[in-house]
């Protein structure tokens, strides 16, 4: 193949199709995609398109998204198999089982979820308009939150409320090391600390602002400092550096590894050839149980009223 790149801009030509890709890709797919954004994005981009074909560069709970949303077009995604900890944290079962121990309780889940989860669920919200939707509550309403017990306790802490907290977590967000983010503020004491909900609370209080990934690009590129030491994924050091040529974006290191970035083994597995072949065979693609799909449609609408 000639170049990669330009025969993948013709399939997508031919078919009709639009490239969605999360800030978590790997840079050459982020480059490619028609829009690229955080999980609240991907969703409304998904909801508005008017492609026929849909390549959902990300993971799997995203793709499902896209296809409750537009249940007449193709989903694809380029790996089948790249899945969330997150997500793989909540079987729907047992969310289930949780739900009825618990009766009287609104149920607010994060996008991160399976489409049978989301089937039970009264409202997905995503790490951009979590805090707005949970406040959009009663103070006194009787809540559960799943799966992100991070992101539920850090809104708990924020709101004043006390949502009844699923105990899920993201094995990526969960292994930044709080001592070597320690380190690296004495060597560059002048940096904020940027750092994504789903992170540990210990290093939630550490930071200078929490935000999604969305939030975090917007206040780099807003802020008047000029350092910046990023606790989320780093792909999306990616945009940022885009967006600020001028500025410095040091990527947290994780706990647990020698090396200095913190990357999604799920998020990862996308590449630009597995992207070529998917839109050249049209598949792998997304499928959804249409029973399921037509319970949890209802509170991701639900989401997207509330986000607006
Ligand atoms: P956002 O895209 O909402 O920032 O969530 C981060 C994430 O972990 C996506 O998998
Ligand atoms: Fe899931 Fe975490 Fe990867 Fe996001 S970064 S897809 S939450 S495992």
């Amino acid at each position: 193949m000639n170049n990669i790149v330009e025969e993948i801009k013709k399939l997508k030509y031919e078919k009709n199709a639009i490239i969605l890709g999360h800030y978590y890709q790997r840079p050459e797919i982020q480059e490619i995609s028609d829009f690229i954004g955080d999980s609240l994005a991907l969703a409304q981009w998904a909801a508005e398109t008017t492609a026929d074909v849909i390549v959902m560069c990300g993971v799997n709970f995203m793709g499902e998204t896209a296809k409750i949303l537009c249940p007449d077009k193709k989903v694809l995604i380029p790996d089948i198999e790249a899945g969330c900890s997150l997500a793989d944290s909540c079987p729907a079962d047992s969310f289930s089982k949780f739900i009825k121990e618990h009766p009287g309780h609104t149920v607010i889940s994060y996008v991160n979820t399976s489409a049978a989860v989301k089937a039970v669920t009264d409202v997905v919200v995503t790490s951009t308009n979590a805090r707005k939707i949970v406040e959009s509550f009663p103070q006194d309403e009787k809540i559960i939150f799943g799966p992100d017990r991070n992101l539920g306790a850090y809104i708990n802490s924020v709101t004043g409320k006390n949502m009844l907290l699923w105990e899920g977590a993201c094995h990526v967000h969960e292994r930044f090391s709080v001592e070597k983010i320690i380190e690296l503020k004495k060597q560059y004491p002048n940096a904020l600390i940027l750092a994504h909900p789903e992170c540990k609370g210990a290093l939630l209080k550490l930071a200078d602002y929490v935000g999604s990934t969305a939030a975090l690009l917007k206040f780099a590129i807003n802020s008047n400092c000029n350092t910046f030491i990023v606790a989320t994924e780093s792909g999306i050091l990616h945009e940022m550096q885009k967006k600020c040529p001028n500025k410095t974006f040091i990527a947290a290191p994780p706990s647990d590894s020698t090396c200095a970035c913190n990357e999604c083994n799920f998020m990862r597995m996308n590449t630009l050839e597995k992207l070529y072949n998917c839109l050249l065979n049209e598949t792998p693609e997304v499928h959804v149980d249409s029973e399921i799909a037509k319970r949890a449609i209802k509170p991701i609408l639900r989401m997207l009223e509330l986000s607006k």
